[in-house]
């Protein structure tokens, strides 16, 4: 039942991703970016195509984009809701993945809170499979998003400093982040207070802060991370003031940035913990809404890539 799974037929993890995709899901991001902004995206690339959307965990962002990427290339997606399934009912995993891909979709897209479970059912199916969220480990579509957008404005990712902040050690962002932009020439400086941080470095060029501002001073970038507040752990902090005041994007610290730097954002935001609200809203720093809206044209560029291979 489990088959090896090919890399370039679906789209699980940076890792395992070979470097010609890495370039074709960015060009191809460029080329629906500009298609998206002239209004003349052919709607026919994806016609007779239906998608399953398959989210076991909530999402307001990746499945709208995913959605929305879907009719914009002309295909249908079909929600399905995991409340309402037979998973309630005591059947298997497996036993729901093999009888909804019966159905023969020409893709899934899949979000669950378990280590590799999109790779897993890759190994079930025929069809492709879209890495849409797993656990702590890979956001591959949300990485190749704050890639672009880095791009976008930078021109270029060899050579930048890209700090990543927040709670490292339990998000997929980060991993997927970390994988990603290190391979294609950044350094990264992680920043988080000792407990957020990986128990080992995954690569070479990522040096480790737990002072905020020594990690940001030298950098063009920085991601900051979303803050599951159940963790914060109150030994360390009194509250989610006393973290904002220790690892809060402020304009007291970009202040002593880089002049350019910009701010990114992969939602959701905590305003007034991670990020103050006047850094998310600023119009020269932030590029959090423009880093949303990449999710659309790269989204575009993977389903385009890989259902029509
Ligand atoms: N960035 C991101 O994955 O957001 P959602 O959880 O809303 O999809």
């Amino acid at each position: 039942m489990f088959r090896p799974v090919d890399p370039t037929r679906n789209l699980l993890d940076i890792p395992s991703l070979p470097a010609p995709m890495i370039e074709a899901y960015l060009e191809r991001t460029a080329y629906y970016a500009e298609k998206l902004a002239n209004k003349s995206v052919d709607r026919t690339v994806l016609a007779g195509k239906t998608l399953l959307n398959l989210f076991f965990e909530p999402s307001t962002r990746t499945r709208t984009s995913f959605e929305m990427a879907a009719y914009r290339l002309g295909a249908n997606i079909v929600n399905w809701d995991p409340e309402g399934s037979a998973s309630r009912k005591g059947e298997s995993f497996t036993d729901i993945i093999q009888s909804l891909a019966a159905l023969r979709p020409d893709g899934i897209i899949i979000r669950h809170a378990k280590y590799n479970t999109p790779h897993m059912v890759a190994q079930i199916v025929d069809c492709p499979v879209i890495n849409a969220g797993d656990s702590w480990r890979a956001h591959p579509t949300q990485a190749l998003a704050d890639a672009y957008t880095i791009l976008q404005r930078k021109g270029r990712l060899g050579g930048l400093t890209i700090a990543i902040c927040g709670d490292v050690a339990q998000s997929r962002v980060a991993a997927c982040n970390i994988a990603l932009l290190s391979r294609l020439g950044a350094t990264i400086n992680l920043i988080a207070p000792p407990n957020f941080l990986p128990p080992t470095l995954p690569q070479a060029n990522v040096a480790v802060f737990t002072d905020m501002d020594e990690g940001i001073r030298n950098a063009d970038a920085i991601i900051m991370l979303h803050l599951q507040k159940e963790r914060l752990d109150l030994s360390a902090f009194s509250d989610t003031i006393g973290y904002h005041h220790a690892y809060g994007l402020t304009h007291d610290r970009l202040r002593r940035c880089k002049g350019d730097v910009i701010v990114l954002h992969p939602g959701p935001l905590n305003r007034g913990v991670e990020i103050a609200d006047d850094v998310a809203d600023d119009p020269h720093h932030s590029l959090i809404l423009q880093q949303a809206a990449n999710t659309l044209p790269v989204r575009m560029a993977v389903l385009d890539l890989l259902l029509n291979a």
